[in-house]
């Protein structure tokens, strides 16, 4: 570019800025001319490469052209950005990059459910829905815990203002997913492998328990089940789904429809068994487990003498806080829905 063209460049530029119709047209006479590449970044780059002896007059020249394009920019965008558009289009400048919307993600116990059920797939077991609203004889009575029993104390249940049913009872909120055993044995469909996976109502809350949690229930029934496939089955779980350097234990227990019957123990994910304000002892319970009981497997329509099977029902919620490296400290966290405790994860 020589000292002609250079002087040229004036006479260009307002000739285009008279033909100026939209915000976009403006925005394409800024970059023209103005822009990071325009023609005065170019005049500029020519400049740098002159002798000293042009270097007076075409920089002069330059100059000048700056301060008058750069005026002169800003008196049109004053105009085109105060001026009503007659198009909606032309009244946002198309170089401005788009919002982006905030990407979110699945809550942290629907993707606990879905590891679990990964997990347990390769052993054969399916997952399946029971009702999470049913009758007492399904979450009690043919679990082996008549209507007189005290261990029905324990299950802390919140009964349905509903008329009650003559054969079934009560309406409950299921206070664990054991009540999806008989419903499956109904299903006439032996061998079983079945991963019962659903909400349960407790009347509890403090940092382990909620009122609303889930719980994981696996039944397997079969000819020759026995103690170590179900031993078999949560350890390779509890190393699947932990990480390494975590251990499990089977405390004996009684549970009504099982027998022989355990609580199963993780030692703590937060203080690795130490002892803290989670766990106290350095063990934290994750659920149940046995070998079915004859008198389940009849309500079931099972013959116990051909068959056997074992069980177990875990909360998720606390299988996953003992995840190692989550550090969640308080059960109720999980579902507060504060954003800030979900975006950790
Ligand atoms: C049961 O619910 C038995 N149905 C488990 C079972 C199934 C035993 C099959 C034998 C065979 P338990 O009440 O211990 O057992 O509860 C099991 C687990 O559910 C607890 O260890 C805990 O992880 C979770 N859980 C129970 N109550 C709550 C609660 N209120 N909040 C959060 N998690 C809970």
């Amino acid at each position: 570019m020589d000292l002609k063209e250079l002087k040229n460049l004036i006479v260009e530029f307002k000739d285009d800025a008279k033909k100026l119709s939209s915000t976009a047209d403006f925005e394409e006479l800024r970059i023209k001319y103005a822009g990071k590449k325009g023609k005065l970044a170019e005049a500029f780059e020519e400049f740098k490469k002159l002798g000293a002896s042009e270097k007076k007059e075409f920089g002069q020249k330059l100059n000048e052209l700056k301060r008058e394009v750069e005026e002169e920019i800003a008196k049109l965008q004053e105009n085109f950005l105060n001026k009503k558009s007659e198009s909606p289009i032309d009244t946002f400048l198309k170089t401005l990059p788009g919002r982006q919307p905030e990407a979110g993600h699945l809550h942290i116990i629907t993707q606990a459910i879905r590891e679990i059920v990964e997990i347990f797939k390769p052993l054969g077991f399916v997952r399946v829905r029971h009702p999470e609203i049913d009758w007492e004889w399904f979450a009690f009575e043919v679990l082996n815990i008549p209507a007189t029993h005290p261990a029905r104390d324990e299950w802390e249940t919140f009964f349905v203002d509903a008329p009650e049913d003559k054969k079934y009872g009560r309406l409950v909120i299921t206070p664990h997913t054991s009540n999806g055993q008989v419903h499956e044995m109904l299903k006439n469909d032996l061998p079983i492998r079945m991963l019962g996976i659903s909400r349960c109502g407790r009347r509890q809350e403090d940092v382990r328990h909620l009122q609303t949690f889930f719980q994981f229930e696996g039944l397997a029934v079969d000819k020759g089940i026995s103690i170590s496939h179900l031993k078999g089955t949560l350890d390779y779980f509890a190393k699947n789904f932990f990480g390494p350097g975590r251990e499990i234990r089977l405390r004996p227990y009684v549970f009504r429809f099982t027998e022989p019957s355990f609580e199963v123990d993780i030692n703590c994910g937060l203080c690795l068994g130490k002892g803290c304000k989670f766990c106290k002892g350095g063990w934290v319970e994750l659920g149940g487990a046995g070998m079915v009981h004859p008198n389940v497997l009849k309500a079931g329509g099972i013959d116990p003498k051909i068959y056997t099977g074992f069980a177990f029902g875990w909360g998720v919620e606390r299988t996953y806080m003992m995840k190692s490296g989550t550090k969640i400290d308080d059960i109720r966290h999980l579902f507060n829905n504060d954003l800030r405790f979900l975006e950790q994860f």
